[in-house]
């Protein structure tokens, strides 16, 4: 088993601001959206064509990726297309404006 870290990635005030963003943790890309009023981080690469999960639209719980158009639920990370396909997501915690999430 590997141990996670957890990196301070950013203000809830500008993930609360308006559309999701893009930030590098640990070496990774990580998503940060907010999914019905809740702070969601996830691989910030989409796991068909590694498109940028951050510039797709979110309606609801459910993330659309700009490139070919696959649909991920936020909340559970499945993929509405294929389900063998799990969206990576990350435990995010909220500690004041900070944003924490474990990796
Ligand atoms: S890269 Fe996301 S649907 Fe193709």
């Amino acid at each position: 088993m590997t141990d996670k870290k957890e990196y301070c990635i950013g203000s809830l005030a500008a993930v609360e601001a308006g559309e999701a963003i893009l930030v590098e943790a640990g070496g990774q890309d990580v998503a940060l959206f907010m999914c019905r009023g809740k702070v969601v981080a996830t691989n910030g690469q989409c796991p068909h064509a590694e498109g940028p999960l951050h510039e797709g639209e979110v309606d609801g719980a459910i993330l659309t990726c700009p490139w070919h158009g696959w649909t991920f639920d936020l909340e559970t990370g499945e993929c509405q297309e294929d389900d063998s396909i799990i969206l990576e997501r990350y435990p995010v915690r909220i500690d004041g404006d900070d944003v924490f999430v474990s990796l």
